[in-house]
């Protein structure tokens, strides 16, 4: 009897995804691959899953995740084509390496491309998933079981999947640098760096959760803390005449643009 996940790759992302499914799964039905001798000693030291050390027993397992840098997959893929059975469904969170490029190496298998974001590492991510056409129902309840463990998670078609990279697959660096820039930029008015940092921060979690949960525009979310007048309105004010909106703008077609530079088709 074949064991569930297989993971190539066991860096930020993958060890995200390995301790997700952990919370569903058995140790033992997880393995992993890992180049980097450190990173497999701690894995193997904090997760006690299993160590593979052959493309070989990969075989042993129903899905490979390719959690390993864009740039590392065509060195492997010839052989990781050669030896991995046709049975296997391949699961790649590659960024920018496309279904198509799959298929043409693995021309039998099922392949799912997947975009997660880091905060799955705490259970708060969001990723989106794109099936090829041989996809089954249980094929995809399969894969969003996996990602469900890491957070939310959304299926779209992969034509979205560079736009999704530059929105949610960056986006958390997006909130850090602004989260920095707030709480460096606050020491002009007299706050502390690390005050200014978890005011900043907790009202950009308190922010996301009001979004979320109280079905409300965000044009009316505004209106409840803008006053005519009043100090929001002045900062608002900043922000349209300094054009946020064009800097983002910039930024994710910049993003975009270089998701689809890097991508892999063939
Ligand atoms: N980080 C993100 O925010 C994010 C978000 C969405 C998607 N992704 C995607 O997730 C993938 C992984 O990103 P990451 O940030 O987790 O990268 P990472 O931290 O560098 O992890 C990749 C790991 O795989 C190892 N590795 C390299 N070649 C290997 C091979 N042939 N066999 C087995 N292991 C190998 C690397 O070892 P070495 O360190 O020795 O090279 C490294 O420990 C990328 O394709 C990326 O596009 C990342």
């Amino acid at each position: 009897m074949k064991k569930s996940i297989c993971f190539l790759g066991a860096g930020n992302m993958g060890e995200a995804l390995i301790k997700g499914c952990l919370s569903s799964m058995n140790k033992n039905e997880i393995g992993f691959i890992e180049t980097n001798e450190q990173k497999t000693k701690y894995i193997c030291d904090t997760y006690k899953i299993n160590k593979l050390t052959s493309f070989q027993e990969i075989n042993d397992y129903k899905t490979l995740i390719i959690a390993i840098k864009p740039q590392s997959v065509p060195s492997v893929i010839t052989e990781l084509s050669s030896t991995v059975s046709t049975d296997i469904i391949i699961v790649s969170i590659a960024a920018g390496i496309t279904i198509g490029y799959y298929q043409k190496h693995f021309p039998s298998n099922k392949i799912i491309r997947v975009m997660p974001n880091t905060p799955c590492l705490i259970n708060k991510g969001i990723s989106v998933i794109s099936l090829d056409e041989n996809c089954s129902k249980y094929d995809e309840s399969l894969v969003e079981k996996i990602f469900l463990s890491t957070g939310k998670v959304l299926f779209m078609p992969e034509s979205k999947i560079n736009a999704v990279t530059a929105i949610s697959g960056s986006g958390p660096a997006y909130f850090y640098h602004l989260a920095d820039t707030y709480a460096k930029e606050a020491s002009s008015i007299g706050l502390d760096y690390d005050d200014a940092l978890q005011l900043i921060t907790n009202t950009m979690l308190g922010s996301a959760e009001m979004i979320l949960q109280s079905n409300k525009k965000t044009d009316e979310l505004i209106a409840q803390v803008r006053s005519p007048g009043g100090t929001t309105e002045e900062a608002l004010k900043k922000l349209q005449i300094n054009e946020l909106s064009q800097i983002i703008k910039e930024s994710i077609t910049a993003a975009n643009n270089r998701a689809s530079e890097l991508s892999l088709k063939e």
